[in-house]
C-alpha cells in the first residue's frame, strides 16, 4: 500500500516506519528542510528506543523515503496520515491550524481519490474541519475528486512507541465509508493477524476515544496521588494501598503509581482541552478539571518537602537531582515535574546539580546558562559537594545506587524521592533520611 505521513514528529515519524517495515510504500513529508534532510542522513530528532534502526533498515530497503514536496507527498499515498502538532493555544484548546494546513494542502494537490486519516489526537468535530478544508479546495479547483476522511487516533506512549505500534492493544478506526474501512483494514493487516484488534466507530467516537483513554489514565494517577497525600496525613503508606487496591482486577496494578505528578506532551495537554471542550458545550466537567487541579499541586509537593526539611530557607542550599525526563527511556522534558521543581529551588536561592541519563542536551537547551544550574556527568557528579539528593525520573540506573556513599558524600544524609523507588528501611540502614510520596510513616 502506498501511504503519506505529514509530521515526522513524534507519531508521524514511529507510524511512517513502522508501516515501512510491515512492506508498505512510505513517503514521510515535512515542511521542516532542516528536520528532513536529517532524517535522510539517517539522524533521528527524537529519542525513541528501537526507532533509528527500523528508520535505517527502511530507508536502505527503499520503503521509507522523506520529502519537504507537498505534491509528491499527496501524489504517493492512497491513504495520507495527517500527524502533525495541536499545541495547546492560549486557552488550552488544541491548535488546529497545522492540521488544517495539511488538509488543504492534500485538497489542493489531490487528483485522485484519497483517504485523509487523522492521527493527530484532535478535538471532536475536527474530522468535519478536515473534510470541509479538503472541499473547499477542490472546489476551488472545480473538482469533484471522491474523498473519505478517517480518525484513527495513537495510543503509543513514548519510550515504548515501537513495541506499542508494532503489538497494539487495539486500533481505532472512525469512519462512515465503507471503502476507507476495508482499506484500513489492509494497511493495519500484518499488526491484526491473530485477533481482530480493529475497533471501528464513527468518526465522532473515535475521537472521543483518544481523550478519554488519556484522561482515564490521567485520573487514575491523580486519584492515587490524592490517597497518597492522605496517607502521609494518615500515618499510611501509600505502595502497601497500591497493592492492595491494584489486586482487584476491576481497577488493576497499572498505571496507579504515585508520584511527583504526571507530565509529558499528552496527558496535561489532553486533560485541559477535554476540560475545555466539555465547556466549549456548556458542561462542566468537574472531574476533569479536579484532576488537572489535584496534578498541577503534586508537582509542588517535592518543593515543599525540601522547603519544610530546610525549615523554609533553601538560600545557597545545593541539591543534587537524579532525573530529568517527564519519564524513564525518553530525553522529553515538555511538562516535566522536575521543571516545576527546579524553578521553584531557584527562585529560593537554591542551586541544583542535574543528571538525566538522556535529558541533558534538552536540559542544556531548555535552561542554557540558568544561574543554580550545574549539569553533572553522571549521577555521582551530581553528588559531590550537594546537600541533599532528590529524585524525579524513575531511570532503571537510579534503582539500586550506592547508599553508602550517597549517604557519605551529601552533607545532610537525606533523600527526597518523586517516585518511590526504595524500600524506606533499606534507606535508614544506610543511616539515610528518606521522604518519599505518600509513605506516612515517615513523613
Ligand atoms: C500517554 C499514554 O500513556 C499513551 O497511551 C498515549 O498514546 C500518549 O500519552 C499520547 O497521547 O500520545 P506518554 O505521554 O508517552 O503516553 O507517557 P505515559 O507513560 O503515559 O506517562 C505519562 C506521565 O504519567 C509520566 O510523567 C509518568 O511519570 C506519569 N505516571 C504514569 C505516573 O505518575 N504514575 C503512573 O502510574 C503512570
Amino acid at each position: 500500500m502506498k501511504i503519506t505521513i505529514f509530521g515526522t514528529g513524534y507519531v508521524g515519524l514511529v507510524t511512517g516506519a513502522c508501516l515501512a517495515d510491515v512492506g508498505h510504500d512510505v513517503i514521510c513529508m515535512d515542511v521542516d528542510h532542516g528536520k528532513i534532510e536529517k532524517l535522510r542522513n539517517g539522524h533521528i530528532p527524537i529519542y525513541e528506543p528501537g526507532l533509528e534502526p527500523i528508520v535505517k533498515h527502511n530507508v536502505e530497503a527503499g520503503r521509507l523515503s522523506f520529502t519537504t514536496d507537498p505534491e509528491e507527498a499527496v501524489r504517493h499515498g492512497l491513504i495520507q496520515f495527517i500527524a502533525v502538532g495541536t499545541p495547546p493555544d492560549e486557552d488550552g484548546s488544541a491548535d488546529l491550524q497545522y492540521v488544517t494546513a495539511v488538509a488543504r494542502t492534500i485538497g489542493q494537490c489531490m487528483d485522485d481519490y484519497r483517504v485523509v486519516v487523522d492521527k493527530s489526537t484532535v478535538p471532536v468535530g475536527t474530522g468535519d474541519k478536515v473534510s470541509a478544508a479538503v472541499r473547499s479546495e477542490l472546489d476551488k479547483r472545480g473538482l469533484e475528486l471522491e474523498f473519505d476522511v478517517v480518525s484513527n487516533p495513537e495510543f503509543l506512549k513514548e519510550g515504548a512507541a515501537i513495541s506499542d505500534f508494532m503489538k497494539p492493544d487495539r486500533i481505532v478506526v472512525g469512519t462512515d465509508s465503507e471503502r476507507a474501512r476495508e482499506l484500513l483494514r489492509e494497511t493495519y493487516y500484518p499488526f491484526n493477524r491473530n485477533h481482530d484488534r480493529m475497533i471501528f466507530m464513527d468518526i465522532r467516537s473515535a475521537e472521543l476515544t483518544k481523550y478519554a483513554a488519556n484522561a482515564m489514565l490521567a485520573t487514575k494517577i491523580s486519584f492515587m496521588n490524592e490517597i497518597a497525600n492522605l496517607s502521609e496525613r494518615l500515618g499510611a503508606d501509600i505502595e502497601a494501598v497500591r497493592r492492595g487496591i491494584g489486586s482487584d482486577p476491576r481497577i488493576g496494578y497499572h498505571f496507579i503509581y504515585p508520584g511527583c505528578g504526571y507530565g509529558g506532551s499528552c496527558f496535561p495537554k489532553d486533560v485541559q482541552a477535554l476540560a475545555r471542550t466539555a465547556r466549549s458545550c456548556d458542561y462542566d466537567a468537574k472531574l476533569l478539571n479536579a484532576v488537572e487541579d489535584v496534578n498541577l499541586a503534586q508537582k509542588h509537593v517535592l518543593f515543599d518537602k525540601i522547603s519544610h526539611y530546610f525549615q523554609g530557607n533553601l538560600e545557597g542550599k545545593v541539591i543534587a537531582l537524579w532525573g530529568l525526563a517527564f519519564k524513564p527511556n525518553t530525553d522529553d522534558m515538555r511538562e516535566a515535574s522536575s521543571r516545576t521543581l527546579m524553578e521553584s529551588l531557584w527562585k529560593a536561592g537554591a542551586k541544583v546539580q542535574a543528571f538525566d541519563p538522556e535529558a541533558m542536551a534538552e536540559t542544556q537547551r531548555i535552561y542554557g546558562d540558568q544561574e543554580g544550574l550545574a549539569l553533572s556527568g553522571t549521577k555521582e557528579q551530581a553528588l559531590k559537594g550537594a546537600d541533599v539528593l532528590v529524585i524525579c525520573t524513575e531511570w532503571k540506573e537510579f534503582r539500586s545506587p550506592d547508599f553508602a556513599s550517597i549517604a557519605a558524600v551529601l552533607s545532610e544524609p537525606v533523600v527526597f524521592d518523586g517516585r518511590n523507588l526504595y524500600e524506606p528501611e533499606m534507606l535508614d540502614r544506610h543511616g539515610l533520611i528518606y521522604y518519599a510520596i505518600g509513605r506516612g510513616h515517615n513523613q
